[in-house]
């Protein structure tokens, strides 16, 4: 008659004090840092508060994300012992939101699962897979210019024709990542790419929902259910792919990602065909809105900077010469190194993977007075180091040449927008050709012109804009 009085008035009392006990414990060794409460009510909020700590050369806060403690951190040095030891490579439980998505993928796992998924993950990205890629890239590049222009001829006021360069790129790269890694066109682009948006809605809807964030309240909403058919959708698209593909016999000569992982099946305990569906939606998911938004970020940033798009229209011409409207082979894209600048200052500025984060399995040594204690989730804000005026002057302004300095070669553990470490970005090489792509023929057809758009921006899984990407494409007559 007692107990269920007891349990309401003892049970949150119990939580309360470990709650506590935790906070003490860990307050003991972070206290050389700022303690912050983290509350935002939208992801624009999240950027803004980024953005402000940017300009404040923010460095390192301590927080508490539920029961466990986080530092925060913008701090090269922080970067490079965690990051820069193959000892760090554990996602926290605060991965867990995206469970339903990536649980079992490269993305989620940790140890020993995730090295062996890494080994076979890695091969994928071979050379002979990389020239493939170079011809996907170029085919479905050819076909956005082809259809900015039909919209161009439709839609023309002065010339200057303004675009959501945003909604052409997302098609495109759509292609670039289905076709890559399932080999096949898709049916139903439209479709596709709605439910793949949603997918991304949801998810940043989930960050700022605390009953999303818990399975056993997220079950009871709307959106687990949406959440549940999309990825059902998802999965008998692929599994569609991959029972047309083992009809066939396997080309070892020519052997694609898709049949790397049915191949690694037949020898490799751990996975399954049901992993092998979750791995190439994986690629589907982390390569699509990453690349997306950088690509058209990056257009954004050339029509704001006349003269650096000029001395990049030049690159493209001293080194294409006559041969402009033909295939970019992969060596003519090695080539461009100015190029290779300006996409690596586009995403200093806007930082697509705004933030990451590793669960620290034992203490780290930062220096004499810091040791960060086992237990602890570090959370990382590249988006706000690329940011400090300390390590960049002039921190607002796009300037390329500022990758020239030494500083960089002395200390990489001040850039980076696809993680460091071993375990950064596995496609970090794919997404700069498929961006060196897109960025080429575009430039090569248009002159982008600034229509005075302001991205109004959001810390969603990436980094988003809520008003879409747009800018103004003027034809190139000589070309
Ligand atoms: C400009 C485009 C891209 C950016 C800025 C980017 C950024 C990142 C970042 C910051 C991480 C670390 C995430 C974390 O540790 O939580 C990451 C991981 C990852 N990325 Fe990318 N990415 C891009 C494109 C791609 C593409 C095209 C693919 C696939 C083809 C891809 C696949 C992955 C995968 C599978 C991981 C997890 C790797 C692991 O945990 O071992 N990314 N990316």
């Amino acid at each position: 008659m007692f107990l269920l009085p007891f349990l309401i008035v003892i049970i949150p009392i119990l939580v309360i004090v470990w709650l506590y006990s935790i906070y003490f414990r860990y307050k003991k060794h972070l206290n050389q840092f700022n303690y912050v409460k983290i509350s935002a009510k939208s992801t624009k909020e999240i950027y803004d508060l980024l953005m402000i700590q940017a300009k404040n050369g923010f460095k390192n806060a301590w927080t508490m994300l539920g029961p466990y403690p986080a530092l925060i951190t913008a701090d090269p040095k922080m970067f490079n012992k965690i990051l820069g030891s193959i000892k760090h490579i554990t996602k926290p439980i605060t991965y867990k939101a995206f469970e339903n998505s990536v649980k079992g993928t490269l993305f989620y796992e940790n140890g020993l699962i995730w090295k062996n998924q890494r080994r076979y993950m890695t091969t994928a990205f071979d050379q002979n897979a990389v020239l493939r890629f170079v011809n996907i890239f170029n085919k479905r590049a050819d076909e956005l210019v082809d259809n900015l222009k039909l919209e161009i001829e439709h839609n023309n006021v002065n010339n200057i024709n303004v675009v959501d360069i945003k909604e052409h790129v997302d098609n495109t790269v759509l292609k670039f990542v289905y076709e890559s890694f399932l080999d096949d066109e898709i049916d139903d682009l439209k479709g596709l790419m709605k439910k793949i948006n949603l997918l991304s809605r949801l998810y940043a809807e989930k960050t700022m929902n605390i009953f999303e964030l818990f399975k056993v309240t997220y079950f009871f909403t709307r959106n687990y259910w949406i959440e549940r058919n999309i990825i059902n959708y998802l999965h008998s698209n692929i599994k569609k792919v991959i029972n047309k593909r083992l009809k066939n016999k396997i080309n070892m000569e020519k052997i694609i990602f898709i049949d790397m992982l049915l191949n690694e099946m037949k020898t490799n305990q751990t996975l399954d065909e049901d992993l092998v569906i979750r791995q190439i939606k994986l690629m589907l998911e982390a390569g699509f809105d990453t690349t997306t938004y950088t690509i058209s970020f990056l257009l954004y940033n050339l029509s704001k900077n006349p003269k650096i798009q000029e001395k990049v229209f030049n690159e493209i011409v001293s080194i294409l010469g006559d041969n402009r409207n033909e295939f970019i082979s992969f060596e003519k894209l090695k080539e461009m190194k100015y190029i290779d600048l300006v996409i690596k200052e586009s995403l200093r500025i806007y930082t697509t993977g705004q933030m990451f984060s590793r669960y620290l399995l034992e203490d780290v040594k930062i220096s004499d007075e810091i040791t960060l204690p086992q237990g602890l989730t570090v959370t990382f804000l590249p988006g706000v180091m690329h940011r400090n005026p300390d390590l960049y002057p002039n921190p607002e302004e796009f300037i390329p040449e500022r990758f020239k300095d030494k500083k960089f070669k002395e200390n990489r553990f001040i850039y980076a927008p696809f993680c460091l470490g071993v375990r950064q970005c596995i496609g970090k090489q794919y997404a700069q050709l498929a961006i060196k792509t897109v960025l080429i023929k575009i430039l090569l057809n248009y002159e982008l012109v600034d229509v005075q758009h302001e991205l109004c921006l959001a810390v969603e899984l990436t980094l988003v804009s809520e008003n879409g990407v747009k800018i103004g494409l003027k034809k190139r007559e000589s070309t």
